[in-house]
Formats: C-alpha cells, sequence, structure tokens
C-alpha cells in the first residue's frame, strides 16, 4: 500500500494552473463562516479511531482540516484543491501547527494521482465545481484503500436556484451578453437519485445520499456583492472585460435581492452523500 504523504513528488502544485480555476483565498478565509459550520456538522458527524489517514478533498483554506487534524491525535491528513491560491494559504496556516501529519497538494479531483492510499474522503462544498462526477467519484473510489468511507457535502439540487435564474436573465441583457451570453454554468448540482447513481456506478456500495435547505441571509447590499463576488460568480466575473462591468453585475443582484423578503438571502441547499468501497472491491 502506497503511503500518500510520502509520494506528494506526483501531485506537487501545477507550474501554471488555469486562471479559470482560482479563488481569492484571503476573502474565501474571511468570509467562509456559513461553509465552516455546515462543514463542522458534517465533520461531526465523523466517526473516526483518531489513526485514520484521510483525503480533504477541495480543501479550500484548510480551515475544516485544522478541525480534522485535531481530531486525528495519530492520524494524517493530506488536503488537495486545484487553486493554487487555497493551497498556500492552507500550508501557510496549518504547516507550522502540525508538521509532518499534514500535507497540501494542488490537483485536481478528476486527475487524481492516488491509489489506494486513504481510510476515508472528507469533503465539504467542493464537488459541485466538478463538472464530470463519474470521474470525480471513480478517482475517490481509487484513492480509497479497501473498506475506506467517503463522506461529504455540497451543494446539489435546486442550490442557489433564484440567483442563478437571475443570472441567467442579466446574463443575457445587451450590457453583458458579449462575454455571458453563451457561458453555460460552471456548476454541477445533482439531486439525491443523481448522487447516488454515480457512486454506486463508481463501485461504492452501502450509499445514502440526501438533500438539505440551507439557506441564509448576509447583512447587506455590500456584504451581499462581496459574497457572489467570492463565493459563487468569480467565473463569470472573470470573463468581463473591465471593473466597471463587473460592478455592474454584482450590483443589479444585489439590487434584485434587496426585493427579496428577508433581503439578500442565498437559497442554498445541500446534498450529503455517503458511501463504502468494498472490503474486496472487484478488480476492474
Ligand atoms: C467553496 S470551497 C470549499 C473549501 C472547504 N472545503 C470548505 O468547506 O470551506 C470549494 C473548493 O473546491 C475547490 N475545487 C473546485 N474544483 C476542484 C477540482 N476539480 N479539484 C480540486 N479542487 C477543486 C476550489 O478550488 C475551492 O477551494
Amino acid at each position: 500500500m502506497l503511503d500518500p504523504l510520502k509520494h506528494l513528488q506526483w501531485c506537487e502544485p501545477m507550474s501554471d494552473p488555469p486562471k479559470s480555476r482560482e479563488w481569492n483565498a484571503a476573502e474565501y478565509h474571511r468570509l467562509s463562516a456559513p461553509q465552516f459550520q455546515w462543514g463542522l456538522r458534517v465533520l461531526g458527524e465523523l466517526r473516526l479511531r483518531g489513526d485514520e489517514c484521510l483525503l480533504d478533498a477541495g480543501c479550500g483554506t484548510g480551515k475544516l482540516t485544522r478541525i480534522l487534524l485535531e481530531n486525528l491525535p495519530r492520524g494524517r491528513v493530506v488536503g488537495l484543491d486545484v487553486s493554487r491560491n487555497m493551497v498556500v494559504h492552507a500550508r501557510q496556516n496549518l504547516q507550522p501547527d502540525f508538521g509532518g501529519r499534514v500535507r497540501f497538494v494542488a490537483a485536481d479531483l478528476v486527475a487524481l494521482p492516488f491509489r489506494n492510499c486513504f481510510d476515508g474522503v472528507f469533503s465539504t462544498a467542493s464537488f459541485h465545481w466538478v463538472l464530470d462526477h463519474n470521474a470525480l467519484f471513480h478517482n475517490l473510489y481509487e484513492a480509497l484503500r479497501p473498506a475506506g468511507w467517503l463522506h461529504a457535502q455540497c451543494g446539489g439540487g435546486p442550490n442557489l436556484a433564484r440567483l442563478r435564474q437571475r443570472v441567467r436573465a442579466l446574463s443575457q441583457t445587451a450590457e453583458f451578453s458579449n462575454w455571458l451570453g453563451k457561458f453555460p454554468e460552471p456548476w454541477f448540482f445533482s439531486d439525491p437519485e443523481g448522487g447516488a447513481s454515480h457512486l454506486r456506478a463508481a463501485g461504492f456500495e452501502r450509499v445514502e445520499t440526501s438533500i438539505e435547505e440551507a439557506s441564509f441571509n448576509v447583512a447587506s447590499h455590500q456584504e451581499f456583492q462581496q459574497y457572489l463576488r467570492t463565493f459563487v460568480l468569480h467565473r463569470h466575473l472573470e470573463l468581463l472585460p473591465n471593473e466597471t462591468l463587473r460592478s455592474a453585475f454584482v450590483e443589479k443582484l444585489a439590487d434584485a435581492s434587496a426585493h427579496d423578503d428577508p433581503p439578500w438571502t442565498l437559497d442554498y441547499w445541500r446534498l450529503n452523500l455517503r458511501a463504502h468501497k468494498p472490503e474486496s472491491p472487484l478488480a476492474y
């Protein structure tokens, strides 16, 4: 069996990650209290021995990776994220405190360099950014040891349906259509049945999926715009050619949301995914 923390030469940060995969890590870290709270609930459901080797798939700035490590006094975690900004931020924050028990790597979840190495995969708020869930779950299955588990949550079902409808309509207006008119949504929001079927197709068993509402409000027009820029619409905004248009885009969405009751609500839905790799996996 391979020790993932000793084989990271396979997945050193990509030398030139495409810009469209990047995040503003400092802003994410500052504003991600809702994601942290969702993640803490998911993490609280794990039944850990304390010596596992886990993958935090889409670890972001490592806030939850830290809590995982605190719950694994004899264990280790690999935090993986496609955004180099996120990986650098997480590494700077956590490596001094956890030393050799943690490694961070920049890699794509649909091209994972791991085989047969993790006791469990933990992931929150990330899988909906991966469009190919067949490849995603196949890779995670391969990365797990026999009897390994996957415990994850991501956006799903009607996630952000009201906001997305407004984004689609605004993208078609004369002001923005040159750049956004043909831009497909950068997310895949699976429903519980679809998620279960992707997991089973990858080879997982004891699959459980469910969906829950998780909407929340931000405090002001300004905060709503900051939130959209950092968490939801960064892929859209990087296609717009200047800051004037970027500001106009998020401002119009905040204006529309100001009339909602209550205002500035983000209509989030979360998809829960639990599954196990068989103890004696079939050889493909
Ligand atoms: C909303 S953040 C969640 C971060 C953290 N798990 C949390 O709950 O705070 C989503 C993360 O998924 C990462 N991500 C998106 N697509 C990815 C992919 N294909 N491979 C690896 N990471 C990906 C993003 O770079 C981002 O850091």
